[in-house]
């Protein structure tokens, strides 16, 4: 199973990623999630990418797709893959269909934009695993612990109001052409619009439902 979770900052991708790829087994691959790791452990593609993250803007096209062929290479991404946050580009998704690496579904999870803000404004992540919680909606057992390995969460630098806002309108001039793209390729790729409103597990069914 080829799956690509399209939809704006903070829609849920990442949270519903986590059950999808346990369903499915197949890795969860986040692009934001690898490049986060690059900046904590502070590697040159970190030293790289960290100051265009934390403004909200996207990163280099190319650089983008490299480190995707590359995690495409490991053993378990061969049965397929779980992409979150990837493409994000209209160049990325000719360069993903140019390496004919063809997607089975895209899963468009779809929320307001209103209630994005304060989705990520009160989000909290585990750096190591990509674990996302809310401090309101979708609290850790402990506060500020991740319930797996009991380190601590961080609020990520870009989940700033303004720079959320910013992440928004990027998101619409450069991300949104995709839906159209996808739909184009039908019948072969399915586009699946997916209501992201209401619980974590009411989303977790549709999508289950949806890909049944
Ligand atoms: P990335 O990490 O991909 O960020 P994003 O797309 O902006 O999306 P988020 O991770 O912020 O949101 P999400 O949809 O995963 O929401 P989540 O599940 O956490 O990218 C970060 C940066 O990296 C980019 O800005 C760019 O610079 C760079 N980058 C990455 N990929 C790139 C690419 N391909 N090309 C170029 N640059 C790239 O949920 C949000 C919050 O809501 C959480 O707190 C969660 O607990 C809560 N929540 C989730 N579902 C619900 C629900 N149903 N009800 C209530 N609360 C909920
Ligand atoms: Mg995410």
């Amino acid at each position: 199973m080829r799956i690509i979770l399209l939809g704006a900052p903070g829609a849920g991708k990442g949270t519903q990623a986590q059950v999808i790829s346990q369903h499915w087994e197949i890795p969860h691959i986040s692009t934001g999630d690898m490049l986060r790791q690059a900046v904590k452990q502070g590697s040159a593609l970190g030293l790289q990418v960290k100051s265009t993250m934390d403004s909200g803007v996207l990163v280099g096209d190319d650089l983008i797709m490299q480190i995707i062929l590359d995690r495409l290479q490991q053993p378990d991404a061969q049965q397929g893959f779980l992409f979150d946050g990837f493409p994000r580009t209209l160049p990325q998704a000719q360069a993903l269909l140019a390496a004919k690496i063809s997607p089975d579904f895209v899963l468009d999870i779809v929320v307001p934009h209103e209630l994005i803000i304060r989705r990520l404004t009160g989000r909290r992540v585990h750096l190591a695993s990509g674990r996302t919680y809310h401090l309101e909606f979708n609290p850790p057992k402990v506060a500020n612990l991740d319930d797996l390995t009991q380190e601590p969460l961080v609020h990520r630098v870009d989940d700033e109001e303004g720079t959320v806002i910013k992440r928004l309108q990027v998101y619409q001039e450069q991300t949104s052409p995709l839906i159209a793209f996808y739909q184009n390729l039908a019948p072969a790729v399915k586009y699946l619009a997916i209501d992201g409103m209401g619980e974590v597990q009411e989303v977790n069914q549709r999508i289950l439902q949806a890909l049944a």
